[in-house]
């Protein structure tokens, strides 16, 4: 499990932008995910005492918004396009090795934190199918062979 402890400073800071109204729930929210990455719980509970709303209507906002998340994500997030172009090409195995060598699978974070992973739609890359993007960089015409040595490459940068 990733630790979840946050300094709480930045929660304060984003809640003072904000007069104490319940229409500022989103804008709140996404400030949030903005800032750590996802939504702490420690963090809802702040927003439900400062909107005086109860936790469970900012829970509910928070998972109901795909662009919201209640997981901290890892160091690096591992994206597999799973768009036409690279689902001909095999991204299916791809993924699966993805999954085998970090022992997780998509939507998940590895325990030490490093990794994530997603399974997107096209990445606009089509033309090096199938393709894998790590945080910004793009790896085209992916193999399963080729997973290992990429992800290796990130531990030892960690
Ligand atoms: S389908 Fe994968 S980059 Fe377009």
């Amino acid at each position: 499990m990733v630790d979840s402890s946050i300094d709480l400073k930045e929660s304060y800071e984003i809640l003072n932008k904000y007069p104490p109204e319940k229409r500022f729930t989103l804008a709140i929210l996404q400030d949030v995910q903005k800032q750590y990455g996802f939504v702490p719980r420690e963090t809802m509970n702040l927003i439900a005492e400062y909107l005086r709303l109860p936790v469970s209507e900012i829970y509910s906002m928070a998972t109901f918004y795909k662009a919201l998340s209640l997981k901290a994500k890892g160091k690096y997030i591992i994206k597999v396009c799973n768009g036409t172009a690279c689902h001909i090409r095999g991204s299916n195995a791809l993924m699966d090795e993805v999954a085998e060598v970090l022992d997780i699978i998509p939507g998940e974070t590895t325990s030490d934190g490093l990794f994530s992973i997603e399974i997107v739609n096209c990445l606009g890359a089509c033309a090096l199918a199938p393709v894998m993007v790590i945080d910004d960089k793009y790896y085209g015409g992916m193999t399963k062979e080729k997973v290992k040595s990429v992800i290796e490459e990130y531990r030892r940068a960690k």
